[in-house]
């Protein structure tokens, strides 16, 4: 808790206000960081040793909780706690060493797509700080899917991860929408082996039509693809939109269960600015509904906790659920668990609140589990449905 003020009183306003740093720079600068301080104590020079080895055991000591409380396993996979890191934050797996040291119980890595992509012209990703929220359009730049294989097999040459590693997929900008399936498919063949579970996204509001693989018609045929070339069953999500309309969600639920996936991500950014207070983007001076991206943050969390109470109904909790949007604190967290995920993610809320959060959120997430006498974080998956 402390740190989480200090970071608040002290770095974000550093980084947010007085060095009125490009937010995207800030971005790559903390992923370089991290990468650095991540790396495997013997690379580099021998004098770095003894000081990455300190940074990494105090990281570790600063961010990290442990309690068997909180671990679950799920599709065959041990998680040792419920918070992981959402994609997005680092698409080409840079710092993936570095995510089970800020104390996540997994990480998400991606979007990648099938062939390397710049993304949008910056500017690209902004702060709304006084809803806080953040708006981008990054439009899924990313070295490609076989950069994120390569770099994940010098990183982990046996494949053994300290936490989970998810791999998130989407479909290259130059790939005409009707080629969609054969696009994540040759992502998915380049990392089926490295992943720990892989997700289709068809919600980034940021690549041309992509949302529209959401309906039916589209993503049948995808989910068909990647399931017939998934030999290996490895656990298989589709992350879905908050913007869909209710009976949209039925039917995605519905495919889920036709093509067994192993579960659904909700949700991504809205394109919805009706509940901001923001109305002038403070980087640009333009209207916030002049600014074409997806909205993050505080913004988000009702809907997407609605969004996973309603998939939890209609599947009787059958279908495990990662729940993502506008989690800060361990109320946001409680209530998303509550409504039905069984585990959770998060990007912007980490961003505001500092690398102590995910430790000051499973501190509070066991607090909860004592008030509601639950011997652990399974059992309060869902619960809110029993009152
Ligand atoms: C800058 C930025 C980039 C993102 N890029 C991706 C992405 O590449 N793929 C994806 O599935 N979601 C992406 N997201 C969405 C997040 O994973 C998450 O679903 C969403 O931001 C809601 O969570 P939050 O409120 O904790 O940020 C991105 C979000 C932000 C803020």
């Amino acid at each position: 808790m402390l740190l989480t003020q200090l970071y608040r009183a002290g770095l974000r306003p550093l980084l947010f206000d007085v060095f009125k740093a490009d937010l995207e720079t800030v971005h790559r600068q903390t992923i370089d960081t991290l990468a650095w301080l991540a790396a495997e104590p013997t690379a580099g020079r021998v004098l770095h040793q003894p000081t990455r080895l300190a940074a990494q055991a105090a990281i570790a000591h600063l961010c990290k909780v442990n309690h068997p409380r909180l671990a679950q396993s799920l599709w065959q996979i041990s998680f040792a706690n419920p918070l992981g890191l959402a994609a997005g934050f680092d698409k080409d797996g840079t710092a993936a060493r570095a995510w089970p040291l800020l104390g996540f119980g997994f990480a998400e890595l991606g979007t990648v797509t099938a062939h390397a992509q710049p993304g949008n012209p910056q500017p690209r990703l902004f702060r709304l700080p006084a809803d806080r929220a953040a708006l981008n359009r990054m439009g899924f730049n990313n070295q490609g899917a076989a950069a994120l294989a390569n770099r994940l097999t010098k990183l982990w040459p046996e494949g053994d991860y300290p936490v989970p590693i998810g791999i998130n997929l989407g479909k290259s900008k130059i790939t005409p929408l009707e080629k969609a399936a054969e696009d994540y498919l040759q992502s998915f063949e380049c990392l089926k082996n490295q992943g720990s579970y892989f997700v289709v996204n068809v919600s980034s509001p940021n690549t041309p039509g992509l949302r529209s693989l959401q309906a039916k018609a589209q993503l049948a045929p995808i989910l068909e693809t990647l399931q017939t070339a998934n030999s290996a069953g490895k656990p298989l999500l589709v992350k879905i939109s908050p913007d869909l309309a209710t009976e949209d969600i039925h039917e995605i639920v519905q495919l889920a269960q036709t093509y067994e996936l192993a579960g659904i991500i909700a949700t991504n950014t809205t394109i919805e600015r009706q509940t901001l207070s923001t109305r002038i983007v403070p980087a640009t001076g333009k209207s916030v509904t002049d600014e074409a991206g997806g909205i993050s943050g505080a913004p988000v969390s009702d809907r997407s906790t609605e969004v996973i109470r309603l998939i939890y109904e209609q599947t009787q909790g059958s279908l495990p659920i990662i729940g993502v949007g506008g989690i800060f604190n361990a109320d946001d967290a409680w209530a998303k668990i509550t409504a039905g995920a069984s585990l959770l993610q998060t990007y912007t809320g980490w961003v505001y609140e500092g690398p102590t959060m995910v430790k000051d959120i499973l501190n509070g997430l066991l607090i909860r589990l004592d008030e509601h006498n639950l011997s652990n974080i399974s059992e309060a998956v869902g619960r809110s449905h029993l009152q």
